[in-house]
């Protein structure tokens, strides 16, 4: 079977939108977190773009420390087959930390979920999600989202750290995608 070829298409969401959305996020995470140290961890691979464009929005005086998880639950393909797994952990203790998970984009919300259960268990001091693209019409399992950058169609996207197959995650903008030839 020949795979499906798809194309980039129109800016969904533009660099200069994303910038603007990204200092809210940070002026009031770094409000809430005020005084406190914040440990934040980005869900490799996508989230890079976003978690470090976020965390350099934030005062020089706020204590931020970054750590990553990388998880797989997209094999290849634009639907989520629900299945996560853990190939990368956080490298030291969350307990009693005040953490904050950092995604690209939450979808149906498995993986997510998943991680707050996962990361729940470690006794934080509190766990809070920033998520830059929420795609709520395809969520299958309820997930509270802290900090949301931009509620999002039913669309497959890329740009700004999401791929497809691997491909578009370099570009400043995020863009939907359509088949070739439709
Ligand atoms: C994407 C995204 C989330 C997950 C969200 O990751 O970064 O981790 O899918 O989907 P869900 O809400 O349906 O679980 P992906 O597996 O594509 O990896 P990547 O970050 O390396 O692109």
């Amino acid at each position: 079977m020949v795979e499906q070829e798809y194309r980039i298409d129109k800016v969904l969401f533009s660099r200069g939108e994303i910038a603007e959305r990204i200092s809210d996020l940070a002026g009031r995470i770094a409000a809430d977190m005020r005084g406190r140290e914040l440990l934040v961890v980005g869900i490799l691979n996508g989230a890079v773009f976003f978690l470090t464009d976020l965390v350099r929005r934030m005062p020089e005086d706020l204590d931020v420390r970054v750590d990553f998880m990388s998880v797989s639950s997209y094999e290849n393909a634009t639907k989520s087959s629900g299945v996560v797994r853990i190939l990368r952990d956080i490298g030291s203790s969350i307990e009693d930390r005040h953490v904050l998970i950092v995604e690209d984009i939450i979808d149906t919300g498995y993986t997510l979920s998943y991680l707050l259960e996962l990361l729940h268990a470690r006794k934080p001091a509190s766990l809070k999600t920033c998520v830059l693209l929420d795609k709520s019409a395809r969520r299958e399992v309820a997930v509270h989202v802290d900090y949301c950058g931009f509620s999002m169609p039913d669309a497959f996207v890329v740009g700004y750290g999401l791929d497809y197959a691997g491909r578009w995650r370099h570009l400043p903008d995020i863009h939907s995608v359509s088949a070739v030839g439709s």
